[in-house]
């Protein structure tokens, strides 16, 4: 009787370590203690494939999730505070600073969640990283930062945490639609020596293991998300990029009105979820 019991409580010990170890999917993301993040909820109505939508923090194990539940414990933050600065800082022929012309980062709450989004005068969809580069290039005079690179990738990174809690909400109607259009096809085209699609591995087989990974929803909002791979900050388009290059397909470049058009289609697929960016990943 007492071997028996003793067994029966080292199995549960067994089993606890091993849940311990890998994510735990009913595991609830509040960072600082206020900010709450909806991390799972019903997928919009334009997916037909999926019923409920997940965050990838869910999918990450529980050291990896903790490390997003408090901004001293988030290693992007301090590429935060230094986009904080970058953003009164004057600069370029104009000698303006975006604080000149938009005030706080807190003012911009509430624009993340919209990108990409159609810009009327430039008759084109725009991720936030066109929009910021317009500004340098056409109101500050400075030169464009390169896609996906660090100065890019913190003040996206600022922008973002900004509007964090706030629910994605990307329109896929309205001028925006067949770029929206054109990233879905993208999304579903199956690809290189693998012959797989994004939706391969993040639409049927989520949830499942691939080599030591926790397949995840492929979900952008929580980027820009910081890498423990690469100590980091990683982009959207940096991030289909390496994955693209696993199906062994030609990839294309971040900037590229592919991804761009990928982005905006894949954001969309988060509507829902909350802005959850600089996100803490493996
Ligand atoms: C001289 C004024 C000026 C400066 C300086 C400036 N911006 Fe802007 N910014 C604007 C205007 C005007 C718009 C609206 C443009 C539009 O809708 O086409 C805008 C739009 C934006 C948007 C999109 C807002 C939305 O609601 O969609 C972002 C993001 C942004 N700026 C970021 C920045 C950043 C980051 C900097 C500094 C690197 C900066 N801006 C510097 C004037 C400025
Ligand atoms: C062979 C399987 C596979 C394919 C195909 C694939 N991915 Fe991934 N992807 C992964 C793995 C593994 C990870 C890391 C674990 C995770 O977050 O799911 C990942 C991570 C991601 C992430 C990061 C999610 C987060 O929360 O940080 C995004 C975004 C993403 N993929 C998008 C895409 C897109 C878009 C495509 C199609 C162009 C694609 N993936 C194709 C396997 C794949």
């Amino acid at each position: 009787m007492k071997a028996k019991l003793l067994q029966s409580i080292a199995a549960a010990a067994l089993a606890f370590g091993a849940g311990a170890a890998l994510a735990d999917e009913d595991a609830e993301l509040v960072i600082n203690g206020e900010i709450e993040i909806v991390t799972k909820t019903d997928a919009p109505a334009h997916m037909d494939g999926m019923s409920t939508i997940m965050s990838g923090w869910r999918f990450r194990d529980s050291t990896t999730q903790m490390m997003e539940m408090d901004d001293f414990d988030n290693p992007a933050m301090l590429a935060v505070e230094d986009a904080r600065e970058k953003w009164s800082t004057p600069v370029g022929s104009e000698d303006k600073s975006c604080a000149d012309c938009h005030g706080e980062p807190e003012d911009m709450a509430g624009v993340k969640p919209v990108y990409p989004k159609w810009n009327e005068d430039a008759g084109e969809v725009r991720t936030m990283q066109m929009q910021m580069n317009d500004c340098r290039e056409n109101r500050m005079g400075a030169e464009p930062w390169k896609y996906d690179a660090a100065d890019a990738l913190a003040m996206e990174a600022l922008l973002s945490s900004v509007s964090r809690g706030m629910p994605v909400d990307v329109a896929i109607d309205g001028p925006g639609q067949s770029t929206w259009e054109q990233g879905k096809e993208l999304y579903y085209a199956r690809t290189g020596q693998l012959d797989l699609s994004c939706a391969s591995c993040h639409e049927e087989n989520y949830g499942n293991m691939i080599r030591a990974d926790h397949l995840s929803q492929g979900q952008i909002n929580g980027f820009p998300t910081y890498r423990l791979k690469n100590t980091k900050l990683n982009g959207v388009h940096s991030r289909f990029k390496g994955c693209v290059r696993d199906t062994r397909a030609e990839t294309y470049s971040p900037g590229s009105p592919e991804f761009v058009a990928l982005e905006m289609y894949v954001a969309s697929r988060g509507n829902g979820l909350s802005v959850e960016g600089p996100a803490v990943r493996n």
